[in-house]
């Protein structure tokens, strides 16, 4: 049989609210024509994010009755505390309530103004909170890693090259080097090993420390292990084991590869930032055996975290975005190739070509999406990337997607198969979407509420 099922069954389960396209017109014209604003009850099939929207296992609910909640040295912190040094090798962990909070106290005892981070591709609240404390971030990815069509079986890689000359250029304002695996903001695009050691040897001869963000790390291993010479016998845990050693610490958003609904956490290897860490987190997060999470939520990372390696599930994962791919490609529709771990993003320019920037395609794509099928996709175009002036003139962003992001273990091959029928059908009639005009909008971070009209 060629069918990859779903490597569980179901023992609890949400009802989806049906809607009618009716009833959605009228949904989205009370949003604001803003996605974000509509409420998640009125969405049939919600792909806005893969973070914090997975499914727990029994497993993992079962281990959150054992969550310990005294407010110090609770069992469940040093649960999770050795679970993760059996992962990463670090001594040194250190949870926060989620991926943002690690990096805001990472960088705040880690960096000073000034200084520059190279990584493959920052994500947005990475490169917000080093810039929030006056670094610049710089993406340093492979070109291939920004050319939607490239096919290239690690589109995640830093380019040595460009981190080299940095290095012997400005190497005084650089810290350390980071890497974030998967390349979400590149598409959920691995990083090889070889990438990872080379990087690591290279950071090394300048006297500089890696720090990976490690959001999708078991996603990354699977690539590893399917496309790198030489890794198909190896386990997902120790590819995973050697990426993490091959580094000198890591932040995690556990939103995702965690597999638990909020977590996070800083892990390092050697205690040159600890002790201003955990002072920086009590301060804001909490007491360093909980760090703003309860004993509960501890418990179910612990779980998640050994859960993500079973290679069924990742191989699954995997398929599950590879599979969407393939059904939109052989729709007519234009996506990023290759597919990566955690979501499918559709080219709206493409989709929509009698659109300009000025109606922002990626925007009215997603809002046509959630028209047409109820399904909840996220604008990575102009709106997100671009910006108005103070004196109007309008900057439109390099790309115009949207992405179609995968909760884990939440929905089965039926609803992406309708998500697949739905899209392709849409793309028959694309001609009759309309593009939009922003109403209202903020200076910052603008998509989150942006009013809009039709065009
Ligand atoms: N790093 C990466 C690579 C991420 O994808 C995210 C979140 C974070 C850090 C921040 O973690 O949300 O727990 O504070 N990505 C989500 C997304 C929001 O939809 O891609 P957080």
């Amino acid at each position: 049989p060629k069918t990859m099922i779903e490597p569980f069954r179901i023992k609890s389960v949400e009802p989806i609210r049906m809607t009618t396209r009716a009833e959605r017109e009228r949904l989205l014209e009370d949003a604001k024509l803003n996605v974000f604003k509509l409420r998640a009850e009125d969405v049939i099939l919600d792909f806005l994010t893969d973070s914090g929207t997975g499914a727990m296992s029994a497993k993992q609910w079962g281990a959150i009755m054992e969550g310990d909640e005294s407010y110090a040295g609770a069992r469940s912190f040093f649960r999770l505390q050795s679970v993760l040094q059996k992962l990463t090798g670090y001594p040194h962990i250190i949870p926060t309530h989620q991926g943002r909070a690690a990096e805001r106290i990472f960088f705040g005892v880690a960096t000073k103004r000034g200084d520059i981070v190279p990584n493959n591709t920052h994500f947005d609240t990475t490169r917000a909170n080093l810039e929030f404390d006056g670094v610049e971030a710089a993406d340093l990815v492979i070109p291939e890693g920004t050319q939607p069509r490239t096919i290239h079986p690690f589109k995640g890689n830093i380019d040595l090259g460009k981190v080299e000359d940095l290095l012997k250029t400005k190497g005084d304002r650089v810290p350390f080097g980071m890497l974030t695996i998967t390349n979400n903001s590149g598409g959920g695009q691995p990083v090889s090993m070889a990438n990872i050691r080379a990087y690591s040897e290279l950071l090394k001869r300048y006297g500089k420390p890696l720090i990976l963000d490690v959001c999708r790390f078991a996603e990354n291993a699977m690539f590893i292990k399917l496309r790198e010479e030489g890794m198909q016998d190896r386990t997902i845990e120790s590819i995973a084991q050697e990426m993490f050693r091959l580094a000198d610490g890591c932040t995690m958003s556990a939103k995702k590869d965690g597999m638990v609904n909020i977590g996070g956490f800083i892990a390092l290897k050697d205690e040159t930032w600890v002790e201003a860490a955990r002072n920086n987190l009590i301060l804001t997060e909490g007491f360093p055996t909980y760090g703003g999470l309860a004993g509960r939520d501890l418990e179910a990372l612990a779980v998640g975290l050994e859960e993500v390696l079973h290679e069924d599930y990742l191989r699954y994962r995997l398929r599950t975005a590879e599979y969407m791919g393939e059904k939109l490609l052989a729709g007519g529709v234009a996506i990023v190739e290759p597919t990566g771990g955690h979501a499918v993003y559709i080219d709206a320019k493409e989709f929509l070509p009698h659109l300009g920037p000025q109606d922002y395609p990626a925007w009215s794509l997603a809002n046509a999406l959630y028209l047409e099928g109820g399904i909840r996709g996220v604008e990575i175009g102009s709106v997100m990337f671009g910006r108005r002036d103070d004196d109007g003139v309008e900057h439109y962003g390099p790309m115009e997607l949207v992405r179609l992001a995968f909760p884990r273990r939440v929905y089965t091959q039926s609803h992406f198969d309708f998500a697949a029928e739905v899209i392709c059908e849409l793309k028959a009639k694309a001609h009759l979407v309309r593009g939009v005009r922003i109403a209202k909008q903020t200076k910052y971070l603008r998509h989150f509420t942006a009013e809009m009209n039709w065009a």
